[in-house]
């Protein structure tokens, strides 16, 4: 398949780019675009061969639903009920990072919630992104534009490598700002429970209702017997091809580990790359060292985590070593998609 990329330089004056990629979901097609969390896979929401197609051009498993987004708060069409706290997280956080789960109406055909009777919804802050729905008149599903099981893309070059030839287009816009996808949270169960940590921490939803709570299966190892609630969960996510390890501990065990663990590969003839910061990126000697942010604003950190993990790859790196983040904040965000991609192995000095 020929895939038509767009690329939007300037909003004001590229609304017709615009209109050409929201025509081509309107007529059923796929479209990647960009969005403040990392770039999404579009079709149609309502129409089903639309959506089919989002889970061909991914290989993604057609039980796991997807998320649709919205351009405005207004959404009484394609849900059953808002119980007032989803109000509220509505009122208080979109646009913006956060996707809320709802009973749906019958209007959202079952591809897309995956054969669920709620669905995940968001209205993204991005100026490209609510202008594409807007002009599709409709509700575009999209899932994060990368093959299933890679690190999700967060700017268009990433989306190219992985989707060109299997979408209609690719509309190009700014790196995501945030980096990390939304965080989600289960309104169907009162407290909400968050089934991913995103760019919206837990101390921020708190502020909204005290009793919310992240869903215990989430940072944990998957367990043969317990059904996550997201059904993404269940997958192998955000691996590179590399083998990633995560060290975790005081400042000074954790370098001198990763240290140690290098210098062995290296001796083996491997190629180690390090996830660091700006504080500790001089300790180390050895190895390729990849600078994500700063530990004093972990968003800097987020932002760069999954682009970091591709550029691991390119770089034909054999073995990934990371230095673990508190998990407090946007870095209990930080180290779920970590855990993932590392398969939660880690070493703990
Ligand atoms: O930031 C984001 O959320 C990005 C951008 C493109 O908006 N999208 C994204 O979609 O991350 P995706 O498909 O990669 O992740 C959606 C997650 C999956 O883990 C899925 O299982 C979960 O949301 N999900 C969707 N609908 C759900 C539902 N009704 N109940 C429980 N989990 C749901
Ligand atoms: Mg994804």
């Amino acid at each position: 398949m020929e895939t038509k990329i767009i690329v939007v330089e300037n909003i004001a004056d590229d609304q017709e780019k615009i209109r050409e990629a929201a025509e081509i979901i309107k007529k059923g097609g796929v479209v990647a675009f960009p969005t403040e969390t990392v770039y999404g896979l579009g079709a149609d929401a309502l129409n089903e061969d639309g959506v089919k197609k989002i889970f061909i051009a991914k290989g993604r498993p057609q039980d796991n639903p997807l998320i649709v987004h919205v351009a405005s708060k207004e959404i009484d069409l394609l849900v059953e009920e808002i119980p007032e706290v989803a109000h509220k997280l509505i009122d208080k956080f979109w646009p913006g990072p956060l996707t809320v789960i709802l009973k749906k109406k019958n209007i959202i055909p079952n591809v897309t919630s995956a054969n669920l009777d709620s669905i995940g919804i968001r209205m993204p802050n991005d100026e490209i992104a609510l202008k594409l729905i807007e002009l599709t008149n409709t509700v575009i599903a999209a899932p994060s534009a990368n093959i299933s099981g890679r690190p999700s893309p967060t700017d268009v070059e990433r989306c190219i490598e992985d989707l060109d030839g299997k979408v209609d287009c690719i509309l190009g816009g700014h790196k995501s700002n945030i980096g990390l996808e939304s965080t989600i949270v289960d309104c169907t169960v009162n407290p909400p429970l968050v089934l991913r940590p995103g760019g919206i921490t837990l101390e921020m939803l708190k502020e909204i209702d005290s009793r919310i709570e992240i869903d215990k299966a989430v940072m944990q190892k998957p367990q043969k017997n317990i059904k996550p609630k997201a059904p993404g969960m269940k997958y192998r996510h955000y691996a590179p091809k590399a083998k990633v390890t995560i060290i975790s501990g005081k400042r000074k065990k954790t370098i001198e580990k990763i240290q140690q663990i290098v210098h062995n590969y290296i001796d083996n003839n491997k190629k180690v790359c390090i996830l660091t910061v700006e504080e500790n990126k001089k300790e180390y000697t050895e190895g390729t060292k990849i600078v994500l942010g700063s530990i004093k604003d972990l968003s800097t950190v987020a932002k760069n985590l999954f682009e970091a993990l591709r550029h691991c790859d390119d770089l034909g790196a054999d073995f990934i070593l990371a230095e673990a983040y508190e998990e407090k904040g946007v870095g209990i965000a930080i180290m779920n998609r970590l855990k993932k991609a590392a398969g939660f192995d880690i070493i703990e000095v």
